[in-house]
C-alpha cells in the first residue's frame, strides 16, 4: 500500500475490509460496505481438530508405497500448485527416491519455491521455446537431410508455425511421463486452461496412434499412462471457498470426461486447519468447515488439507514444514542405487 504510484493515489479510495464471511449471495454481498467486526461471543466452539487430522505427509505415504510414479499437480491459478508439487517431491527425495521435479508452467518459479537442492532430486522445466528449437533442430536434421536447399527452406518455414510449439511442449511432456516408469516425477501444470490443452493434444496424439495401429496392435501412448491409477496421481489444489472448489469441480469433471480421474484433492491455505484464535479469522475459518465437507464427503476420494502458513512456505525447510505440520513420525533416509 505504500509503494501505490502516485497517479493512482491521488485518485478516491475505499478500503473494504476483509469479511468475517464470504462474499456469496445477496444477503452476504448485500453488507460489502457495511462496516462489521466479527462478534467475539458468538457462544460456540469451534471444532477444527477434524480438519488437521488430513496431513499432507498421508497422502506422501501412500504415494511412496509404489515406489515410483506419475504426479501432477492441477487446479487454478494462485491456489498452490507449485508449492504442493515441491512439497511433495521434497518430502520423497527425503525419504531416500529419485525424484523428478519438472513444470510446465512458461514462466517458472519452481527454482524460488525450492531457493536450494536436496540429494535424489533432480528440478527442470519444460521451457516451450527450447522444446521447440530442439524438436525443430531434429526435424531438419533428420527429414531435413534428405531434401535439397529449397525443400529444407519449406520445412524450416513449417517448423516455425504455432504447432511446432505444441508438439514439441508435448513430446517434452511425454519424455516426462515416460520416465515415471521408473521413479517418481512430479509435474508442477500451469493453471487449468493451459493444462487442459496439453491434455487435449495428449488425447489427439492417442487416437492417431490407435488409429494407425488397428486393433490388433499393442501401444501404451502417455494418454493411456495418465488414465492409469498405477502409474499417475492427479492432485487438485484448491481453496477452502465456494467458487475455488467449484472450479477444482468442473475440472475433475473434464478430466474424467478424458477418462483420468483425479487421486486425491489438496485444500491448501486453510485457515480452519491454522486453528486461529482472533475472532475475524475463526468466524472465517467456520465457513471453510462447509467446502471441507463437500470435498470430502462429494467429491474426493482422498485429501489432505494444508494450514495457512504465517511465512511463505519456500525453501526446503518451509516446504518440510508444510509436510510435516502433522506428521506423525520422522523418516529415515534410506539410500537407493539411482534407477536407469
Ligand atoms: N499453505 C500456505 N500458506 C501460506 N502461503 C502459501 C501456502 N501455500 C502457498 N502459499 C503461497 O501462495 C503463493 C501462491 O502459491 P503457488 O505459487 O504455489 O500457487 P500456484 O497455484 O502454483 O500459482 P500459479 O497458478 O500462479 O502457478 C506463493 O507465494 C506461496 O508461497
Ligand atoms: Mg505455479
Amino acid at each position: 500500500m505504500a509503494a501505490v504510484p502516485p497517479a493512482i493515489a491521488t485518485l478516491p479510495t475505499d478500503l473494504v475490509a476483509l469479511k468475517p464471511v464470504n462474499m456469496v449471495g445477496l444477503d452476504a454481498l448485500s453488507t460489502l460496505f457495511d462496516i462489521t467486526t466479527a462478534s467475539s461471543a458468538d457462544g460456540t466452539d469451534p471444532d477444527f481438530s477434524a480438519v488437521a487430522d488430513a496431513p499432507l505427509a498421508d497422502l506422501v505415504d501412500e504415494i511412496e508405497a509404489d515406489g515410483h510414479g506419475l504426479v501432477m499437480c492441477m487446479g487454478k491459478g494462485g491456489v498452490g500448485k507449485t508449492t504442493v508439487a515441491a512439497a511433495i517431491a521434497v518430502e520423497l527425495a527425503r525419504r531416500g527416491h529419485y525424484v523428478h521435479l519438472t513444470t510446465t508452467v512458461p514462466a517458472a518459479h519452481l527454482a524460488d519455491t525450492l531457493a536450494g537442492g536436496l540429494d535424489h532430486l533432480e528440478v527442470s522445466r519444460i521451457d516451450p521455446r527450447e522444446a521447440s528449437e530442439t524438436y525443430r533442430d531434429r526435424v531438419l536434421a533428420s527429414k531435413g537431410a534428405g531434401l535439397d536447399e529449397a525443400g529444407r527452406a519449406t520445412l524450416a518455414e513449417d517448423l516455425l508455425s504455432p504447432c511446432t510449439e505444441e508438439v514439441a511442449v508435448f513430446q517434452a511432456f511425454s519424455k516426462v511421463i515416460h520416465e515415471s516408469r521408473r521413479k517418481f516425477v512430479v509435474i508442477d501444470t500451469a493453471p487449468t486452461g493451459h493444462t487442459l490443452l496439453l491434455l487435449d493434444a495428449t488425447g489427439s496424439y492417442h487416437r492417431e496412434i490407435a488409429r494407425q495401429m488397428g486393433d490388433g496392435g499393442r501401444f501404451t501412448t502417455p494418454l493411456m499412462r495418465l488414465q492409469d491409477p498405477a502409474q499417475t496421481k492427479i492432485v487438485l489444489v484448491t481453496l477452502a471457498e465456494t467458487t475455488p472448489v467449484l472450479e477444482a469441480a468442473g475440472l475433475q469433471a473434464d478430466l474424467q470426461r478424458a477418462g483420468i480421474a483425479p487421486w486425491a484433492w489438496v485444500v491448501n491455505n486453510s485457515l480452519a486447519a491454522a486453528k486461529p484464535t482472533a475472532p475475524l479469522l475463526r468466524q472465517r475459518a467456520v465457513a471453510e468447515l462447509e467446502q471441507i465437507d463437500t470435498v470430502r464427503e462429494e467429491l474426493a476420494d482422498r485429501y489432505a488439507v494444508i494450514p495457512l502458513s504465517t511465512s511463505e512456505p519456500v525453501g526446503i525447510e518451509g516446504l518440510d514444514l508444510l509436510t510435516a505440520l502433522h506428521a506423525k513420525s520422522l523418516h529415515i533416509p534410506v539410500t537407493q542405487p539411482a534407477p536407469r
